[in-house]
């Protein structure tokens, strides 16, 4: 049955100028894409948003209609960022009991099984898994500090080579976390080399954000060069007010290894992570002073979420240096929002060319999550496109649809043409706007008419529709090539 989205300002992911149009569905692809005369509309319809970096891997099977991404526009989520995946299960599951307590999941076997498991599910967003190193790392050496011998190596890479043959876009690290922060770059490179063999890619949270941000830049594209395959720089920032403007350098480096490095970004000045890592590194009263660490999430103290740790401090009767330690005692998986980037930063970043858009939303639904799970792409469309002009909205749909696409390998993905597979986005570019704040962030963004995945509409007028229509993507084999697009 064809459907027709009639009379709309077309924005086809490439980045060429929108024009008004009609655009034919007929099962899971677009058929037709045909240019009219007149007024349109004035909506937009762009591919659906590619979330260049998630932790969804378990949300997708827990919250199978992820509301809080595909009421934003997101019909494909990218799992398994920052060295956290979805397989061997025992250590993938321990992520799920943090993230998402009270919900028992079946094993599952390898990736293989988990993005069965993902089909077997239908969320209603796609699914594009990378495989977590830290994952595969503890799951062979445990919580072993030091480098892998030779035996350890090999395993890592037999748990690697399943998730590439499995369908996996390539491997994420997370180097700031354990056990991460324990590898050094030649196990990184030669686990890496694994993934460049099988035609992946490496997406890396590195090793420091703040005052070495350019040593971090340099060796994740060190990796990249000796393994032999694209990069992304995960979540580019400068944290720390003695840092701010050095992502101007970080850009320039990137700019400088050529087309195979890339970058994503959320657009907020504010981060969330896991408190025992902002800790671990010493920024508490350094970088970062204690009312600008807000708890997000616990498992047994609700009465924090969205307190600072300044706050606690005084609730607690600790002084201000120790108010950490005494929550990450009766809290050891405690997560917190940290502000600490300059919007400037912000702005360069975004404004840079080529760079992805990623929530790095951490779905802990429960708690106080950062307000980026549910507001980031209509952020950057409301706020950075329309009221500041930081960024056209045709180069800013590519950011978010047809670059990732790319970048990931993503087949037929991230672009209106005939032939395409009809992941869609209907948005009024006069009202986009995300509202969850600091305060308030499990707020859906206004603005957003009609989201498709694979040719079944899932959203009408900022309701979801209870349709699941989503699936694994599996990478087909196509190598990713070191100079520039998908060679498919
Ligand atoms: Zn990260
Ligand atoms: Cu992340």
């Amino acid at each position: 049955m064809t459907e027709v989205i009639e009379a709309v300002t077309v924005v086809d992911g490439t980045g060429a100028p929108a024009f008004i149009g009609d655009v034919a569905i007929d099962e899971e692809r677009i058929v037709e894409v045909v240019p009219r005369e007149g007024a349109g509309s004035g909506l937009v319809l762009a591919p659906g948003f590619i979330d260049s970096h998630t932790h969804d891997d378990l949300a997708v099977l827990v919250h199978p209609q992820m509301e809080f991404k595909v009421l934003g526009g997101v019909t494909t989520c990218v799992v398994g960022n920052c060295g956290m995946g979805a397989a061997p299960f025992p250590a993938a599951a321990a992520m799920g009991a943090v993230l998402h307590p009270g919900h028992d999941l079946d094993p599952w076997d390898g990736y293989r099984g988990y993005l069965r498991r993902v089909d077997d599910t239908a969320p209603s967003v796609n699914v594009a898994a990378l495989i977590g190193h830290g994952t595969v790392r503890s799951s062979v050496m445990g919580l072993d500090d030091g480098p892998p011998d030779d035996d350890q190596i090999a395993a890592m890479s037999r748990l690697i080579d399943e998730g590439m043959a499995a369908g996996c876009v390539g491997m994420s690290t997370g180097l700031t976390y354990e056990p991460g922060i324990w590898a050094r770059t030649e196990e990184l490179t030669a686990l890496a080399a694994v993934v460049a063999a099988a035609g992946g890619i490496y997406t890396s949270h590195i090793r420091d954000e703040g005052s070495h941000l350019i040593e971090a830049v340099d060796e994740a594209i060190g990796i990249g060069r000796d393994a032999g395959l694209p990069v992304v720089v995960s979540h580019l920032k400068a944290m720390g007010e003695p840092n701010w403007g050095t992502v101007a350098a970080a850009l320039e480096r990137i700019d400088d290894a050529g087309p195979a490095v890339a970058a994503d970004q959320y657009p907020y000045t504010a981060s969330s992570t896991m408190l025992a890592a902002v800790a671990a590194s010493g920024r508490i009263g350094t970088l970062v002073t204690p009312d600008a660490v807000v708890i997000a999430s616990t498992t047994d103290h609700p009465e924090w979420h969205g307190r600072s740790l300044a706050e606690l401090a005084d609730r607690l009767g600790v002084p201000g240096d120790r108010v950490a330690t005494a929550v990450l005692d009766a809290e050891p998986v405690a997560t917190v929002i940290v502000h600490s980037m300059s919007e400037d930063d912000v702005r360069t970043v975004l404004g840079h060319p080529g760079i992805m858009v990623g929530s790095d939303g951490i779905p802990s639904l429960e708690g106080h999550p950062h307000p980026r799970l549910y507001g980031t792409f209509a952020r950057v469309l409301g706020r950075y496109v329309r009221d500041l002009g930081v960024l056209g909205l045709e180069e800013a749909v590519h950011r978010m649809t047809g670059r990732p696409a790319e970048v990931f390998g993503l087949v037929d993905r991230g672009v209106i043409r005939p032939g395409a597979v009809a992941d869609l986005v209907l948005f009024d570019p006069a009202t986009v706007v995300d509202r969850g704040t600091f305060d308030d962030p499990r707020q859906s963004p206004d603005g957003i008419v009609g989201v498709w995945v694979n040719g079944a509409r899932v959203v009408t007028d900022g309701v979801h529709l209870g349709t699941r229509s989503g699936r694994a993507l599996r990478r087909r084999g196509e190598r990713v090539s070191r100079t520039g697009s998908a060679s498919a």
